[in-house]
């Protein structure tokens, strides 16, 4: 059953007037957008998922990929901050890495435009995998020898180990983790019964009070068109400033895109998240402060819209959330190649 009113939506995005008629609705795409220059190949995305589970690509031979995006549950750690070599941490949370591959942009603060850029991003940085540099990681997979092969198949050439084809790899691997047929979904493609009253209930608050100004598209998280990838989609938050929520969970303590461009005008502005499979993705928001979801539903609420929501309307807003929750394709563990008969971080 397709939403077909039309829906404008102004003031909380300022200027803007929105029509909402030709997103509303959507049910999230059987594939996502693949780049011209990436194609999916069967060997690509098995090398991808080899190195996405292998702790040898960092520092201590401890953290992999799936270490803080657990690709068996949820697709990240349900910590409040990720704790990266060493038990370091940092001060945001990790988002899922489920239908990743529908977000324009990657990272909270939106700083990276493609998986491929994203994916070099956690290897060498201090308080996650914390190896030196790219050229290091080349080193050491070049030194397992079962590696070879993996990245011959993936790509043609001479010298195929290279830092941009491993995250090629590991973006094609990530556009495979998809999670279709939730209820949702289902009911967006015509089973009426998809959805309990409930939740009917809980999608109609969801666009009647305006969460789907920000949170709309078949991700929840804006436009996911082809032609948007790499813009992302952004909104302040808080928007309405001055509630107790702010010091409850130092919602202010992390400028987001401002720490990325430093323009005075992109404070506390953040990309808005998918809010597919959220049930399973507590804690909540870029610092991972607020424990529940009938809590994060509470917090947008009154720092996006200037709400305080009845209970009734926070457990149906939760309810419909939950019908968000897709069937996640089972996944199996690679077997990664042996390591040479040495410590890999003895060098
Ligand atoms: C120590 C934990 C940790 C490890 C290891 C880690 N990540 Fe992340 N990941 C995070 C955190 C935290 C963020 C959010 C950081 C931010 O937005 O500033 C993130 C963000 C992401 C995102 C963006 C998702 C989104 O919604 O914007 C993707 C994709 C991702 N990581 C994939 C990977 C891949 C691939 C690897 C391995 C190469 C990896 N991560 C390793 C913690 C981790
Ligand atoms: C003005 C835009 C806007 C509106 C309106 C809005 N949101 Fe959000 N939402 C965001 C942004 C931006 C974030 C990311 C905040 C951050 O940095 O942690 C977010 C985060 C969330 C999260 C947490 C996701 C996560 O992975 O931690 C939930 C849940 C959520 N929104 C639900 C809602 C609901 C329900 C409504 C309506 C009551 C709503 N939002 C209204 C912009 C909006």
């Amino acid at each position: 059953m397709k939403f077909v009113h039309t829906m404008f939506i102004t003031g909380i995005l300022g200027t803007a007037v929105l029509s909402m008629s030709s997103v509303q609705g959507d049910p999230l795409p059987y594939k996502p957008p693949i780049p011209a220059d990436n194609p999916q190949t069967v060997a690509k995305i098995e090398l991808g998922k080899t190195l996405f589970f292998d702790p040898r690509l960092s520092s201590t031979g401890t953290v992999s990929c799936n270490s803080c995006h657990n690709v068996m549950a949820g697709g990240e750690d349900n910590r409040p901050n990720s704790m990266g070599v060493h038990g370091k941490t940092g001060g945001r949370s990790a988002p899922t890495v489920w239908n990743s591959a529908f977000l324009t942009v990657q990272f909270w603060d939106g700083r990276a435009p493609s998986l491929e850029a994203q994916a070099k991003g956690p290897v060498t940085n201090p308080i996650e995998m914390g190896m030196k540099d790219w050229d290091t990681v080349i080193q050491r997979l070049e030194k397992i020898s079962g590696y070879e092969p993996l990245f011959q198949a993936a790509f043609s050439g001479p010298n195929p180990i290279t830092a941009d084809n491993a995250a090629k790899a590991i973006a094609a691997y990530e556009r495979t983790l998809i999670t279709h047929g939730s209820p949702y979904d289902r009911f967006q493609r015509g089973e009426e019964t998809a959805l309990t009253e409930q939740q009917v209930e809980g999608l109609e608050t969801f666009i009647k009070i305006g969460c789907f100004a920000c949170h709309y598209g078949p991700n929840f998280s804006g436009p996911s068109m082809q032609n948007q990838m790499g813009k992302g989609w952004f909104q302040k938050f808080p928007t309405i400033p001055g509630s107790p929520y702010e010091t409850q969970y130092k919602l202010l303590d992390d400028k987001g895109r401002y720490e990325v461009t430093g323009e005075e005008m992109d404070k506390h502005v953040w990309r808005v998240p998918t809010l597919r499979n959220v049930a399973l993705t507590a804690p909540y928001f870029h610092n991972g402060a607020v424990p529940t979801l009938e809590e994060a539903v509470r917090v947008m609420a009154k720092t996006q819209l200037g709400r305080d929501l009845k209970d009734s309307d926070v457990q149906n807003l939760v309810a419909f959330l939950n019908a968000l929750t897709g069937e996640f394709p089972k996944q199996t563990m690679p077997l990664l190649p042996a390591t040479p008969g040495k410590s890999m971080t003895a060098e």
